[in-house]
């Protein structure tokens, strides 16, 4: 039997989708990147955006089609849709088989063979407690020798921003007992794992008992075998002088940091439930590069939320060359269904949000050129992941978060450094990774 996943949306889907694969695995199957070979094809969703929303209907509307009557797939979506749709999938794209959310997907084995049994469809939505088991652990011997791992720290969120559907879909904020954690990472480093990111929706509120961020942080700094520790998506207003102070003194604690900003005017971090203002973000920024001025600083800003106005707008710009960010996603706003925003009249024209948005991309692009080119005769401590396109190249992510592909050493081969940290000099910038030469 072959399985057949394709994802959308954020680093945690990403994650799941390695995890649904493990779980499948070991119920039997095998895995492949060809729809037309599978017994089972699943779109895991995202809904983040309406156009995220889409994307994901119409993709599993696709995967229908592979049934024939000569051939029996069971055609699911999984993920964030399927969390906020449930059963209604059923009637929105006729012929889906199973709908499971993601709290659900040890259950999936089990699901399939029920569907097969009784051909009638099957929906699991709703949250698990966080319970022992409830967080979906890499099979760390599975792992396929990649240098790198994603481990969850917390699921769920309780923020509620007035635009975001996450609390919606993705439950209340469940922590993970550190052990768990600590037991996960020592696994995985155990089997060649050399850099973990830490996974959560508002990753630095966690607390466990007496155990916070700063002090898991602390706890896993100390793994044998450990090199590089990153987080994703940390909350502004939970990165407390302790965290920041972190950069630049735990060893494995990479120099790059994702902090979405969101909007760079006060009265729309207010209008969005924020609970920062814009000079407190600053704030924490600054307090970043001065902890650490090698940091890399990357976020995400949305345009044209209700009622922004061309002068917030321009406050966002404003902030965009003050905070210096090294890289950004931007999005323009977009209405989810139950979330307080949506509420309000969605008010700035399409065309404006079009300008908005192109106006925050060329600062982006702008301020990300100039640091890039300033990385040109700097070294970089490079861990070796892929191999590069061209014969003899090797390459990896530097501790800043960028791409960098060099010639492997001696001209020996990419298992020999497969894993390794290479000190590489930068000698040229690409638009999507950096040119160097190990030193
Ligand atoms: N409209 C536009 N962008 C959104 N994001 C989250 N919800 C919305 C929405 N309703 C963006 C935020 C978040 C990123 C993952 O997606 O910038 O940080
Ligand atoms: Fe998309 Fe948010 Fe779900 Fe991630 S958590 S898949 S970004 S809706």
């Amino acid at each position: 039997m072959k399985l057949f996943v394709k994802t959308f949306g954020c680093q945690m889907n990403a994650h799941d989708t390695a995890r649904i694969g493990e779980i499948m695995l070991r119920a039997g199957y095998s895995l492949t990147d060809d729809p037309r070979e599978a017994d089972v094809a699943l779109i895991n969703s995202c809904t983040v955006r309406e156009k995220a929303w889409h994307k994901a209907i119409s993709e599993t509307g696709r995967l229908r089609l592979l049934k024939s009557r000569s051939r029996e797939v069971v055609v699911g979506i999984v993920g964030c849709v399927a969390e906020q749709e449930g059963a209604r999938i059923f009637a929105l794209i006729p012929g889906v088989d199973l709908v499971v959310a993601p709290d659900h997907y040890a259950a999936l084995p089990a699901l399939i063979e029920e569907v097969r049994r009784e051909r009638s469809p099957r929906a699991i939505t709703g949250f698990d407690a966080g319970g022992a088991g409830d967080f979906l652990c890499a099979d760390a011997a599975r792992g396929g020798g990649s240098p790198l791992a994603f481990v969850t720290v917390m699921k769920g969120c309780d923020e509620r921003c007035a635009y975001c559907i996450v609390p919606t879909v993705r439950g209340p904020e469940r922590c993970r007992p550190p052990d768990d954690i600590v037991g996960e990472v020592r696994a995985l480093t155990a089997n060649g794992v050399r850099e973990v990111t830490l996974l959560g929706q508002k990753v630095n509120a966690y607390r466990f008992g007496s155990t916070d961020f700063v002090a898991l942080l602390e706890r896993l700094d100390a793994t044998p075998g450990l090199e590089r520790l990153r987080f994703v998506s940390p909350h502004p207003r939970h990165m407390e002088p302790a965290l920041a102070s972190l950069y630049g003194r735990l060893r494995t604690l990479c120099e790059s940091i994702h902090l979405p900003l969101q909007s760079g005017a006060s009265s729309v971090l207010e209008r969005m439930r924020r609970r920062y203002r814009a000079d407190e973000y600053l704030e924490v920024t600054e307090r970043l590069r001065t902890a650490c001025p090698a940091i890399a600083i990357t976020t995400d800003v949305i345009v044209g939320y209700p009622g922004e106005t061309g002068a917030e707008f321009e406050e966002t710009l404003g902030l965009i060359d003050r905070a210096r960010f090294n890289g950004a996603f931007s999005f323009k706003y977009s209405p989810r269904p139950g979330t307080p925003a949506a509420a309000l009249a969605d008010d700035v024209p399409e065309e404006e949000k079009s300008r908005r948005l192109e106006l925050v991309h060329e600062r982006i692009e702008r301020l990300e050129r100039e640091w890039r080119s300033s990385l040109v005769g700097r070294t970089l401590e490079v861990l070796v992941v892929h191999e590069g396109r061209l014969a003899g190249q090797i390459g990896g992510r530097a501790r800043n978060g960028q791409i960098v592909n060099f010639p492997a050493p001696g001209g020996q081969g990419f298992d020999r450094f497969k894993g390794a940290l290479v000190e590489v000099a930068v000698t040229a910038v690409h638009p999507h990774s950096l040119k160097g030469v190990a030193v």
